[in-house]
């Protein structure tokens, strides 16, 4: 049977809000697509934005309580919340892209888009079930609402897209990952760990698909990828690209020094207040 668009079942799993459907659609849906069940066709238009659960709870970004930095258990609850919070919502991003673009860019680009949305789903079902052993749940606390801005903003580009959605929002995990890990072990929270680490290592792959398209988008146009990235985020991006940056982990993602040192926001004093954005978090 080769009936139902990729389009449409793409649709139907963003519109679809309980976490678990959601991530049982995107796996079905992914599997359809590999063995070749779904039609290549964008028949209808993507939601502008995806259906959420009742839990949790969106606040901006600035009505978040403040997670604290302390070893404190609760502190490391509501990280792993969050972290849920954004890999859920990663879902319908990797989901999206392949649904918007995929008719202009092609197959290639399908298949990345929606591996990432594989990954995603197994990265949120990851943290959701070590919610549920450390006796919470995604959906206990409120969660940032500001997740889903990036792709309404980038919505009418792919360029775009793809400057700020993997190569800045996701590779901002590559940077700041590796902290969380180090904190968890410090706690001795060995399983918390090794799920960041995982999620890391695959979120690399994720800003290469990102900086892999967008450097063949730039071919075809005629642009040089790090100007024309400088450009797209500081029209796109609101939020700071902000140093120190995992140097090792961007380039094996394809963000050279020199393609950083184009976007990055110069330092302030760090008493700057505008640099702590309260209990949010803007990695994917
Ligand atoms: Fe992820
Ligand atoms: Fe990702």
């Amino acid at each position: 049977m080769n009936d139902t668009s990729l389009g449409a079942a793409i649709r139907k799993t963003m519109l679809t809000a309980n976490p678990l459907a959601k991530v049982m659609m995107t796996r079905d849906l992914v599997r359809r697509w590999r063995a070749g069940k779904l039609a290549f066709a964008f028949d209808v238009a993507m939601p502008d934005a995806p259906a959420r659960p009742e839990k949790p709870e969106l606040l901006p970004p600035n009505a978040m309580p403040r997670r604290g930095r302390g070893g404190s258990e609760r502190g490391r609850l509501a990280l792993l919340h969050a972290l849920a919070h954004i890999e859920f919502v990663a879902i319908d991003l990797a989901l999206d892209a392949a649904g918007r673009f995929g008719a202009e860019m092609g197959r290639d680009f399908v298949d990345d888009w929606l591996s990432v949305a594989a990954d995603e789903a197994m990265h949120f079902s990851l943290l959701a079930r070590r919610l549920r052993t450390l006796g919470s749940f995604y959906g206990a606390m409120p969660a940032h609402d500001g997740l889903w801005d990036a792709a309404r903003e980038t919505a009418h580009d792919v360029a775009a897209r793809l400057a700020v959605v993997p190569m800045v929002l996701e590779a901002r995990a590559l940077d700041v990952t590796p902290m969380t890990v180090e904190r968890f072990l410090a706690v001795g929270d060995e399983r918390s760990a090794r799920i960041l680490q995982r999620i890391v290592d695959d979120e690399i792959r994720h800003v290469r698909f990102g900086t892999t398209q967008f450097a063949a988008l730039c071919k075809i146009r005629g642009e040089s990828p790090a100007d024309l990235w400088k450009t797209l985020v500081q029209r796109h991006f609101r939020g700071l690209v902000k140093p120190p940056f995992n140097d090792s982990a961007r380039r094996s993602a394809g963000l050279s020094r020199e393609m950083m040192a184009g976007v990055a926001t110069p330092q302030r004093p760090p008493h700057t207040p505008m640099h702590e954005m309260a209990g949010g978090s803007d990695q994917l």
